[in-house]
């Protein structure tokens, strides 16, 4: 049966997977303060609300500056568990029934906090997302990629007695003088190892970046990607071999790579033949989880049902999960459209 309800309701209620997700993106105020008080370390702002305040953004390095200013707080296993926690309850108010983590470890490690506290509060906090909450995830490590490629390497390296807790490797942070060539032999290595891999690419950096991430790092993702629409011939090797984007919305009007939600890119990415998602990047930073990303973006851009139907199922393909999982889970879309 067809009940036809809004586009609002559809939104808000289907089941829905998230794949480009940065867990220190998730650290909403308040509990920035609660760590950084039991943790005794004093922070610029004197309140939740004029730190909120502070979130306002003219570019991805002012951003990255307040993003790595709030990750300082946190030291010991229960803080990354509490983090990784307190996300888990907001997708299970969105509806996410499957999340792909970015997390990065250098953000950490070069502030003398240990792989394995980062690594483990983490993985505790997957575990019981799974058990008590019934949300799937897997973990994606991430390189800054204005560190070196030393720096990476070592990193891959920490990460090793923990491989079968990652599935893939990413590369974030300020991306316009970092292009991914920089980090093409680490990737490779990382590609031995079994390890899938995705990068940042085409969010502020040029058409060029998202070229070489495809052709250099052989990624299976590419993160943003909103400038491959720059470049005709890119476009169309993208649409032919149907390589997900994962988009953010919220997240490109905030760092300014859209001026305005109206000219939002997603509606002509999905008439292009793009497999493009929608993702919340970093929440607690950009005013919204994937459901607000949603709906903000279909009132800017007029998505209807079917777009939005798209959008899901696009996750669910284009996520890292079993061929037999995806079935799974695009029944359960295909279920919920049926009865709504
Ligand atoms: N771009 C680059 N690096 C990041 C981002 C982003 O959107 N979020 C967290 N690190
Ligand atoms: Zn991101």
């Amino acid at each position: 049966m067809h009940k036809n309800i809004s586009l609002t309701d559809l939104i808000t209620n289907i089941p829905k997977a998230e794949l480009h997700l940065h867990i220190e993106g998730t650290f909403e105020p308040e509990l920035l303060f609660a760590i950084a008080h039991r943790n005794n370390i004093s922070i610029p702002f004197e309140s939740v609300d004029a730190l909120r305040a502070a979130y306002s953004f003219n570019n991805l390095q002012e951003f990255l500056n307040l993003y790595y200013q709030g990750a300082d707080v946190l030291l010991h296993e229960q803080d990354f568990y509490d983090l990784t926690w307190a996300y888990f309850l907001k997708a299970k108010e969105n509806k996410i029934i499957h999340s792909e983590i970015f997390f990065d470890p250098q953000t950490h490690t070069k502030r003398g906090v240990s792989f394995d506290a980062v690594i483990n509060g983490i993985r505790k906090a997957l575990v019981d997302a799974q058990d008590k909450l019934g949300i799937s995830s897997r973990l994606i490590m991430c390189f800054l990629r204005d560190m070196s490629e030393e720096s990476a390497f070592e990193t891959l390296n920490q990460a090793l007695p923990y491989r079968d807790w990652i599935i893939g490797i990413g590369l974030d942070s300020a991306e316009v003088g970092n292009p991914p060539s920089k980090f093409e032999r680490v990737f490779a290595e990382a590609r031995e190892l079994g390890l899938l891999t995705v990068a940042h690419a085409g969010e502020e950096g040029p058409a060029e970046y998202v070229r070489e991430a495809l052709n250099l790092l052989n990624i299976t993702r590419i993160d943003h990607g909103n400038r491959c629409l720059d470049d005709d011939e890119l476009l169309k090797e993208i649409v032919a071999k149907q390589i997900p984007l994962t988009v953010c919305p919220l997240s490109n009007l905030k760092l300014r790579v859209v001026m305005d939600m109206k000219d939002h890119p997603l509606k002509t990415m999905l008439k292009k033949g793009l497999m493009a998602t929608v993702n919340s990047d970093d929440p607690a930073y950009f005013g919204g989880y994937i459901n607000d990303n949603f709906i903000t973006t279909a009132e800017a851009v007029g998505l209807e049902r079917e777009h939005i139907i798209t959008l899901v199922k696009n996750s669910f393909a284009a996520s890292f999960i079993s061929e037999e999982e995806k079935s799974k889970y695009l029944s359960l879309v295909d279920e919920f459209v049926a009865n709504s």
